[in-house]
C-alpha cells in the first residue's frame, strides 16, 4: 500500500477500505506518515466527507488505537456526556452531580479548552487542591464509591484522537462532519459507558453553525452508537448567545453552584435539566416527564448539591479557596432599549483575553477572569445601566465587549 495511492483515491471521492484508512491513520500515530500528507488526507475528508461504511471503520481504528475502559465491576448503568463545545458550558458541573445523586453511575472524562472555549477540567482546575488525574482503578473506585467521577481524558484512551485533533486544529479541517463524529463516539464507546448523550451546540460561538448540520451529525452519532450496540441520545442547543451568566473558570463554577443551589434560572438551568433528564430517562428506561420530575425534585432538594460537594472534597479540591480577582470593570450602556441578542462570541473572545482562555496549548490559564453578564436577552436597559462586569488581573487591550449587545431602542 502506498500514502499517496491512498490519499488521491480519497481526493477523488472514492470509498477507501477499512485497511487503507488503517494505513494511513496508524501509520501517522508511528510517525510514519507525514504531517503533510495526513493534512492533505483530512482535507480530502473535509472536502469530500465519508461514506457510512468509512466513519464506522475509521471509528474502530480510533477506538482500537489504545485502550478500552471496562467498567463491567461498576454496578449499575454507567450514563455518559458529551457538549462539543460552547460558550459559558459548565453543564457538566452541574449535570453529573444531579444524575449521580439519583443513583445513576456517570463516568465522565473532560478535556482542556484550546481556543476561545473552556474546557471543564480548566474549571474544575480553579479549585484549589482538585485532582484531575484518576488511574483505572481510581477512576472505578471512586464510581463505586459516590457514583460519579469527571478527570481528565487518559493518554492511553484514543491516543489518534489527540495526535489528528492537534493537526485539525491547525490544518482548517476541525468543521468536518465525520471527523467529528469519529473522534467523539471514538472516545466516549472507549470511556466505557452503556448510555451516550452528546449535546451538540449550534450557533456563532459553536462549532456547528447551522442546523442542517448539527442535524447530520446528530444521525450519524446515533448510527456509530447503534453499531456499538449503545444508546445514544443528541439534543440541539443554541450557541448564539452564551450559556448562563458566566464565562470564565471559576466564575463558571460559582455559577454552577448557585443553579445547585436553587439560584439560577436561565438559559442554563433549562439546557441542564433537560440533558439530565434525558440522561435519567434513558438510565431508568422512564419517560422524559417522569425522569425531569425527579431531576428537578434532586435540585430542590439539595441532593445534587451534596453530591457536587462530595465530588469536590473526594477529589481533593477546596472550594472555600477558591478565588475571583478583586479586580472588576463595569461596562455600561449609553443606549436605552431591550437587549436582543448577547454574541457568545464576542463575550468569549474577550473573557479569552483577559486570561481564561488559552491560544497554545502552553499558554497558562488565569482562573480567577472572565465576564459577568450583568444583563440578559430580554432584558430592558437605560442609559447608565451595567451590561457586564469584567474581571481581571491584568490590564490588556479589551475589545469593545458592548458590541456584543444588540439593543433594540425604544
Ligand atoms: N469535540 C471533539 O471531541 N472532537 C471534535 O472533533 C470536535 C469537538
Amino acid at each position: 500500500m502506498n500514502v499517496l495511492d491512498i490519499i488521491d483515491k480519497k481526493r477523488n471521492n472514492n470509498e477507501l477500505s477499512k485497511e487503507e484508512l488503517d494505513f494511513i491513520f496508524n501509520g501517522y500515530l508511528k510517525g510514519e506518515v507525514k504531517d503533510y500528507q495526513m493534512s492533505s488526507m483530512l482535507m480530502a475528508i473535509c472536502i469530500n466527507g465519508m461514506t457510512d461504511q468509512e466513519v464506522l471503520d475509521l471509528t474502530d481504528i480510533f477506538i482500537n488505537s489504545g485502550e478500552v475502559l471496562d467498567l463491567s465491576s461498576v454496578e449499575g448503568v454507567k450514563v455518559d456526556k458529551h457538549s462539543t463545545g460552547g460558550v459559558g458550558d459548565k453543564t457538566t458541573l452541574v449535570i453529573a452531580p444531579i444524575v449521580a445523586s439519583l443513583g445513576i453511575k456517570v463516568p465522565k472524562m473532560s478535556g482542556r479548552g484550546l481556543g476561545l472555549t473552556g474546557g471543564t477540567i480548566d474549571k474544575l482546575e480553579s479549585i484549589p487542591g482538585f485532582r484531575v488525574e484518576a488511574t483505572k482503578e481510581e477512576f472505578v473506585k471512586q464510581l463505586n464509591d459516590i457514583g460519579m467521577i469527571v478527570c481528565s481524558q487518559s493518554d492511553k484512551l484514543v491516543p489518534l484522537d489527540k495526535v489528528i485533533y492537534s493537526l485539525r486544529d491547525v490544518t482548517a479541517t476541525v468543521d468536518s462532519i465525520p471527523l467529528i463524529a469519529v473522534s467523539i463516539m471514538s472516545k466516549k464507546i472507549a470511556s466505557g459507558a452503556d448510555k451516550i448523550l452528546i449535546d451538540i451546540k449550534c450557533g456563532d460561538g459553536a462549532l456547528i453553525k447551522d442546523e442542517r448540520s448539527a442535524k447530520e451529525l446528530k444521525d450519524l452519532m446515533i448510527r456509530i452508537g447503534n453499531y456499538y450496540n449503545k444508546e445514544v441520545r443528541c439534543l440541539i442547543s443554541d450557541m448564539n448567545t452564551p450559556l448562563g451568566v458566566c464565562v470564565g473558570n471559576a466564575l463558571e463554577v460559582v455559577e454552577a453552584v448557585e443553579l445547585l443551589d436553587g439560584k439560577v434560572r436561565n438559559n442554563l438551568y433549562d439546557l441542564c435539566v433537560d440533558i439530565a433528564s434525558n440522561m435519567v430517562s434513558m438510565a431508568k428506561d422512564i419517560s422524559i416527564i417522569d425522569a425531569r420530575e425527579e431531576v428537578i425534585d434532586a435540585i430542590n432538594s439539595k441532593k445534587a448539591l451534596n453530591k457536587f460537594n462530595e465530588f469536590v472534597v473526594y477529589q481533593g479540591g477546596n472550594i472555600d479557596e477558591m478565588r475571583i480577582s478583586d479586580n472588576k470593570l463595569e461596562v455600561k450602556t449609553n443606549k436605552n432599549g431591550i437587549i436582543t441578542a448577547i454574541d457568545a462570541l464576542i463575550v468569549s473572545k474577550v473573557s479569552s483575553g483577559l486570561g481564561s482562555g488559552r491560544k497554545d496549548k502552553e499558554d497558562k490559564i488565569d482562573y480567577g477572569v472572565g465576564v459577568f453578564l450583568n444583563k440578559q436577552v430580554g432584558d430592558t436597559v437605560k442609559d447608565g445601566d451595567i451590561l457586564c462586569t469584567l474581571y481581571y488581573n491584568e490590564v490588556k487591550d479589551y475589545f469593545n465587549i458592548a458590541d456584543a449587545f444588540t439593543i433594540e431602542e425604544v
